[in-house]
């Protein structure tokens, strides 16, 4: 019996299977995270992040710069203190001449409105304890007395020119403590991109040492369980009726369904996280050999886009935009 509906001549060729593509990736689209290391000269390489670096000042500057020409949506901007100034309240994460806000200060003067500045809203960076909060008497992450210090931190990066705050640390009500602050202090033109689904991951293990981590033990208290799709629309629900501007799922990859749930829930835009575990594993299988690199780099980016991520947060973002320019 021949066929008489017959989907393959959809796929006949190249220009074909351009014309009917359901989805389709752009430079806009993407964002890029960038590792700024207080006390260094020369960009310091991330071994278990081949390719990805901790900049300088200097070369975070040149790093944006290129993305920017290469047509990104926005570039995210992680700092990361010497050792030494690493304290319980993560206190250089909140002063203006931190390494975060230095570098927020410069790019926003280099760069101005022609991107997107994101800033890391979170404390592990920053403290010695290495936890996304600060920490009570019984050595627990304390909700209420982190979102303080959230509230600085984002008035502070603000000022330094951030255009969007990113709240990482899944505090509860943390977007809007934040937006409280922001607008008490004229900040209400500075918006919130909310880590909104955060799940506890053994995927942001290359992170880790991306940021020279302090952390032993987990997150589970505060990122959300693998197990839960239900709890990531909770966290939805509160974050939109928080005023967060754009809410955002991650890990991507392994999260998939939760993204789909999200944009068909969310009424803002939505941006998904290709985190460090995801690069490495790809950088990895490829580097062996086992996979074709770009090619597996575009179909993941793709995937988390077909899922419904309007924005797309990767460690390729430059490279990717290149190839789709
Ligand atoms: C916390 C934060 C993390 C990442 C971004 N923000 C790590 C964590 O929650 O442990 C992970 C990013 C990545 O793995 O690429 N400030």
């Amino acid at each position: 019996m021949a066929p008489v509906i017959r989907p393959r001549r959809l796929r006949t060729s190249p220009a074909m299977r351009r014309l009917v593509a359901e989805n389709r990736l752009a430079p806009a689209d993407l964002v890029l995270p960038v590792f700024v290391a207080d006390g260094i000269d020369e960009p310091r390489p991330i071994s278990s992040m081949p390719g990805v670096v901790q900049h300088s000042l200097d070369s975070v500057r040149a790093a944006a710069d290129e993305a920017v020409r290469a047509g990104v949506g926005g570039v995210m901007v992680f700092g990361v203190p010497t050792p030494e100034d690493k304290d319980p309240t993560g206190s250089v994460g909140v002063a203006a001449d931190g390494i975060l806000n230095r570098a927020l200060a410069e790019l926003r003067a280099d760069l101005g409105d022609t991107t997107v500045l994101m800033a890391d809203t979170c404390l592990d960076e920053f403290t010695d304890h290495g936890h996304c909060g600060v920490l009570d008497e019984h050595g627990r992450v304390d909700n209420d007395a982190t979102l303080d210090r959230y509230v600085e931190m984002a008035v502070a990066q603000a000022d330094a020119g951030t255009h969007l705050v990113g709240p990482s640390g899944m505090m509860d009500g943390q977007v809007a403590a934040i937006r409280a602050g922001l607008d008490a202090a004229g900040h209400a033109d500075v918006g919130i991109l909310a880590y909104t689904a955060k799940y506890a991951s053994a995927f942001y293990g290359p992170f880790r040492e991306a940021v020279a981590s302090s952390l032993s033990g987990d997150r589970r208290t505060y990122q959300q369980d693998s197990a839960n799709r239900i709890e990531a629309l909770r966290e939805l629900r509160l974050d939109l009726d928080e005023g967060a501007d754009i809410v955002m799922v991650k890990p991507a990859m392994s999260y998939l369904d939760i993204v789909r749930d999200v944009a068909e829930e969310a009424d803002v835009p939505v941006a998904a996280y290709q985190i460090s575990g995801e690069y490495s594993m790809i950088t990895a299988a490829a580097e062996r050999g086992w996979i074709d690199r770009d090619a597996a780099i575009l179909e993941s980016l793709l995937a988390i886009r077909r899922a419904g991520a309007g924005i797309v947060l990767t460690y390729w973002a430059t490279e990717a935009a290149g190839w789709l320019r």
